[in-house]
C-alpha cells in the first residue's frame, strides 16, 4: 500500500512536530500494512530553493532515521520512505530552478497543491510547466477539496493536461461526490493515488490502512476485482520507475 502524501518527517511543517510522533506515525502505518511513504513537507517557493528544502527535508529524515533506530533497535524492515514535496501552487514558481529537487525521489511524480483561496486557468498551466522542467508528471493533492469549490472548469483543466494524476485523501473515501468523480477518473484511464495527508499521531493521523479496504471493496462492486488490482499497479510502476 502506497501512501503517497504524507507529513511524517519531523519539525519542518505543519505536520509531525517531533521525532516522537513521527515515530509513532510510522509505527502505525507499519501496523496498516502501508510499505511505501512518500513524505511530502510543504514547500512554497518564496520562503526557500528548492535545494534548501530538500536539504531541510534530508534533515529531518536523518534525525528521524536516528531516533527509530534508537527506538527499534531489532531489524525491523521498514517501509520505504521517499521524500518529496507538496508544492504551492502559486505564480513565481515559474523562476524556481532545479525543480527536478521537489519530485518524490525514485520517481518522475511531483506533487502540487492547489490554493482554497480561488481558482485560475494558470494554475494548471504553470504546475505543467514546472512538471516538465523537472521531468516529472503532475500530481494533484487531494483534489477530492476542491470539487464543491471549483467545479468543472478545475476538473476539466486538470484532466486537460497530458499525464496529470489525480490524488485523493482517506478522508474522502466515504463522500459521494468524491468517489463519483474519482470512479469517473478510473472510467477514464486517469491515474489516481490515495493517500492519507498525515499530519500527526493523533490529529490527521496515518489513516489508509484503516479506510483503504473499504474503498477497495467499492471500486471491485463498481468495476471488477481487476480494475483495483490494475490501479495498484500502476502505482507502484510510477513509484518504481
Ligand atoms: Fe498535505
Amino acid at each position: 500500500m502506497i501512501d503517497l502524501h504524507t507529513h511524517i518527517l519531523p519539525g519542518i511543517d505543519d505536520g509531525s512536530q517531533d521525532v516522537e510522533t513521527s515515530v509513532r506515525m510510522m509505527e502505525m502505518m507499519i501496523e496498516q500494512s502501508v510499505d511505501t511513504i512518500a513524505a511530502t513537507p510543504h514547500y512554497y517557493c518564496l520562503d526557500a530553493t528548492p535545494e534548501e528544502h530538500r536539504a531541510k527535508a534530508e534533515a529531518a529524515f536523518a534525525r528521524f532515521s536516528d531516533a527509530w533506530k534508537e527506538r527499534h533497535p531489532e531489524a525491523e524492515k521498514l517501509p520505504e520512505i521517499r521524500i518529496g514535496s507538496e508544492i504551492y501552487l502559486v505564480n513565481s514558481l515559474d523562476s524556481v530552478e532545479k525543480p527536478e529537487l521537489l519530485k518524490i525521489s525514485g520517481t518522475d511524480l511531483i506533487l502540487f497543491e492547489l490554493p482554497f483561496s480561488g481558482y485560475h486557468g494558470w494554475m494548471p498551466r504553470l504546475a505543467d510547466l514546472v512538471a516538465g522542467r523537472a521531468g516529472a508528471r503532475p500530481v494533484f493533492a487531494h483534489v477530492d477539496r476542491y470539487l464543491e469549490m471549483y467545479g468543472r472548469r478545475m476538473t476539466d483543466e486538470l484532466e486537460a493536461l497530458p499525464h496529470a494524476a489525480f490524488q485523493f485523501n482517506s478522508d474522502s473515501f466515504e463522500s459521494r461526490d468524491a468517489l463519483k468523480y474519482m470512479y469517473s477518473l478510473i472510467k477514464r484511464g486517469y491515474t489516481v493515488f490515495w493517500a492519507s495527508d498525515c499530519h500527526g499521531a493523533h490529529r490527521r493521523a496515518p489513516d489508509l490502512g484503516n479506510t483503504l479496504p473499504g474503498l477497495r471493496r467499492k471500486i471491485e462492486k463498481k468495476f471488477s476485482p481487476s480494475v483495483f488490482e490494475a490501479i495498484e499497479a500502476r502505482q507502484y510502476r510510477l513509484m518504481n520507475k
